[in-house]
């Protein structure tokens, strides 16, 4: 079986991850939707619930697996047996770091590939960030977050306001 690791901080999952991970569908046969803790962006969400969200987002999809991951993330994709690191490319301004990632995660194992897919132009210009800020002053998020997802955010944000 084919599986690809899209791994991220997912606080919270987008529609544009969720079309990403739609798109990896369609060249791998497993996406494993990889959680980082990530504690150096001071998440809204803990990884537990982080977790959940993915889960609700992607429940539609089949042959995706929702699960978090600490330490290296070359190591983790080894130990999970995939063949390739999927990340979301939205626009120019992604490149560069996600350049840097991919240069450095070959340098770590040379075995493995990272593959770039464009997210949908409906979503090029999303990111989490936005979303949360779009959500703190109330404004409607149903254009880039599953209802379910927005439900939550909106409670996460009443709850630390
Ligand atoms: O959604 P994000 O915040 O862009 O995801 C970044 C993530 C989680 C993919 C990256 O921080 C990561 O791979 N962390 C695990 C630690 C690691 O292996 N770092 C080296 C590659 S940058």
């Amino acid at each position: 079986m084919t599986i690809g690791i899209y791994p991220g901080t997912f606080d919270p999952i987008t529609r544009g991850h969720a079309d990403v991970i739609a798109r990896s569908l369609h060249v791998v046969q497993q996406v494993v939707v990889a959680v980082a803790p990530n504690p150096r962006k001071a998440p809204l969400f803990d990884l537990k619930e982080r977790v959940e969200l993915a889960k609700i987002a992607t429940r539609d999809l089949p042959g995706v697996v929702v699960e978090p991951f600490d330490g290296l993330l070359v190591e983790y994709v080894r130990r999970r047996g995939a063949q390739a690191i999927i990340r979301g490319l939205r626009a120019v301004s992604d490149f560069e770091h996600e350049f840097q990632m991919a240069l450095l995660n070959r340098k770590l194992d040379q075995t493995l590939e990272t593959m770039f897919l464009m997210a949908s132009e409906e979503y090029s210009y999303l990111t989490s960030s936005m979303v949360k800020e779009v959500a703190s002053v109330g404004g409607p998020l149903h254009h880039f977050l599953h209802p379910e997802v927005a439900e939550r955010l909106k409670a996460q944000i009443r709850r630390t306001q």
